[in-house]
């Protein structure tokens, strides 16, 4: 990843700040997103390489526009990993705020951003475009009803992207994660901390790293491979809701 310039939105938590650790460490240059300012700068503080961190709201259409119009060098990868889930209500009862900010953040969002990078990577003739869907990207259950609905636009989103983009040098890859440990349900569960903590016990959830390294993978395959859609769970996972628990 030498040389490259990589750009990951949601880089304050979680697999964003993994991902950035993990390209940092493979040398590439790194482009920061996210709302909060103060944990950006501290992890830039951290990464031993050249790294431009923006505080933004992929919800912000005219923000996004504003920031990502002209940065100093041309995207090589675009990371479009920002997201959440804000419900573990029925479809019925999920408020239409938490509707609002899932649908604008997972999938608005992602769209916003794209927008901006991709017909600049059509007009340099490279580019890899790797969105972090889930594996509520392939399968529903009982209170992710509106969670699921933005992965799997995600999904169609990024598959339609790659019938698109057939004819040209850009690749268009999915990363699926089951579950992991980061502050996901902390957000989910609106700071609820023995709920979240609930949902890693007595199970080895995959940790940031493992996505992030996965990432890596998709990311540093030769131009001819494009890693599709790569689905990763924990050994103790089968499916959305098959989960084993010691
Ligand atoms: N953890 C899991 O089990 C799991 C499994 C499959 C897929 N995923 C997906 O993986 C992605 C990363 O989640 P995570 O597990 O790493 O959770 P996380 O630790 O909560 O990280 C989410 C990141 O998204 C950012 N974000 C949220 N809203 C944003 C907005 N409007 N504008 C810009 N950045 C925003 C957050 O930063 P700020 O708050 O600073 O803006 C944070 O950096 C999400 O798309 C999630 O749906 C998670």
């Amino acid at each position: 990843m030498k040389g490259k310039t990589v750009l990951i939105t949601g880089a304050s938590s979680g697999f964003g700040a993994a991902m950035a650790r993990t390209f940092a460490r493979e040398g590439a240059r790194l482009v920061l997103a996210a709302r909060r300012k103060e944990k950006l700068k501290e992890l830039a503080k951290e990464l031993k390489t050249e790294v431009l961190s923006i505080t933004l709201d992929v919800c912000d259409r005219a923000a996004v526009e504003r920031e990502l119009h002209s940065l100093p060098h041309p995207v090589d990868v675009l990371i479009n990993n920002a997201g959440l889930s804000r419900s573990m209500d029925m479809v019925w009862d999920t408020s239409p705020e938490d509707c609002d900010l899932m649908i604008d953040t997972n999938v608005k969002g992602l769209l916003n951003v794209s927008r901006q990078i991709i017909p600049k990577m059509l007009k340099a003739g490279s580019g890899h475009i790797i969105n972090v869907g889930s594996i509520s990207s392939h399968d529903t259950y009982p209170g992710g009803g509106v969670y699921c609905a933005t992965k799997f636009a995600v999904k169609a989103i990024t598959d339609t992207l790659r019938k698109e983009l057939v004819a040209t040098p850009l690749r268009v890859s999915l990363i699926s994660p089951g579950m992991a440990k980061t502050e996901f349900s902390d957000v989910r569960f609106k700071g609820d901390k023995a709920r979240s903590d609930s949902v890693y016990e007595n199970i080895e959830a995959l940790s940031a790293e493992d996505v992030a390294e996965a990432t890596l993978f998709i990311a540093s395959r030769p131009a001819h491979v494009n890693v599709a859609d790569l689905v990763l769970f924990p050994t103790n996972q089968a499916s959305v809701s098959l989960l084993h628990r010691n």
